[in-house]
């Protein structure tokens, strides 16, 4: 939200005396002076006027969680465990997913409460590669490669995928690189050739890779230069 908008939206302030606070270099943001009215205010951020904090801002955390086969990617779920069930920390209600897999697939996912991190990785335009590990229950041939760079026409959506690259690691197991997230996408790509998906493993979004030393199940919170991956 807007610097003006978040003090104008406080009950002591009007708009002229927010116009004023910025003016005379009153308002700091992260310990910053801002006199900008459109400067930026998180729900992570500090903001104090004078010396009186207005919002304390609350902790950024993020997470990458080994997701292990049969959980939901869903922060609640009536019959089924969750991604979330697995994590152990407060506040758990703040935290959500950033790109879901599906019940049986495993490999890296990331929870977060930064909303604004999970879009930029999650929106499409970002084009974030994701990698994963493919069995499958046909053999994969060699027209299969040439289909995914050129684009799979999925009629439900109306849309051909956008190219993506897979690289052969034996008869029936591949690895694919794709910079979309539809539903099913990898399963649905591979049924174009009538070929089921056995088994199906995200190994890394973009530049950051799933931890080998965290086990099915298990999590870690993502180190300084890996959030600032996205
Ligand atoms: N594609 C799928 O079909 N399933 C996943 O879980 C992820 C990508």
């Amino acid at each position: 939200m807007r610097v003006d908008r978040f003090l104008s939206n406080l009950p002591r302030y009007n708009r002229q005396q927010v116009r004023l606070l910025l003016v005379e270099k009153r308002v700091r943001i992260d310990g910053k002076v801002v006199s900008d009215p459109h400067s930026e205010v998180l729900e992570f951020s500090c903001v104090e006027v004078d010396d009186e904090v207005l919002q304390v801002g609350k902790a950024a955390r993020y997470f990458m969680l080994h997701k292990p086969p049969g959980c939901v990617s869903a922060t609640r779920d009536p019959q089924h465990p969750t991604v979330l069930d697995l994590i152990d920390e407060p506040d758990k209600d703040d935290l959500h997913i950033a790109g879901r897999l599906d019940f049986n697939t495993t490999g890296l996912m990331l929870i977060t409460n930064d909303g604004a991190w999970s879009r930029r990785l999650t929106q499409p335009q970002t084009k974030l590669p994701k990698v994963y590990y493919v069995e499958t229950e046909q053999e994969i041939g060699a027209q299969y490669a040439i289909t995914f760079a050129e684009g799979i026409y999925f009629a439900f959506e109306d849309l051909t995928t956008q190219p993506a690259q897979l690289e052969l690691l034996g008869p029936r197991s591949a690895r694919l690189s794709i910079v979309e997230g539809r539903y099913h996408q990898v399963k649905r790509m591979f049924g174009f050739f009538n070929n089921k998906v056995l088994r199906l493993h995200r190994e890394s979004m973009g530049l950051l890779h799933l931890d080998n030393a965290l086990k099915p199940g298990e999590y870690r919170a993502l180190r300084t230069e890996e959030i600032h991956l996205f």
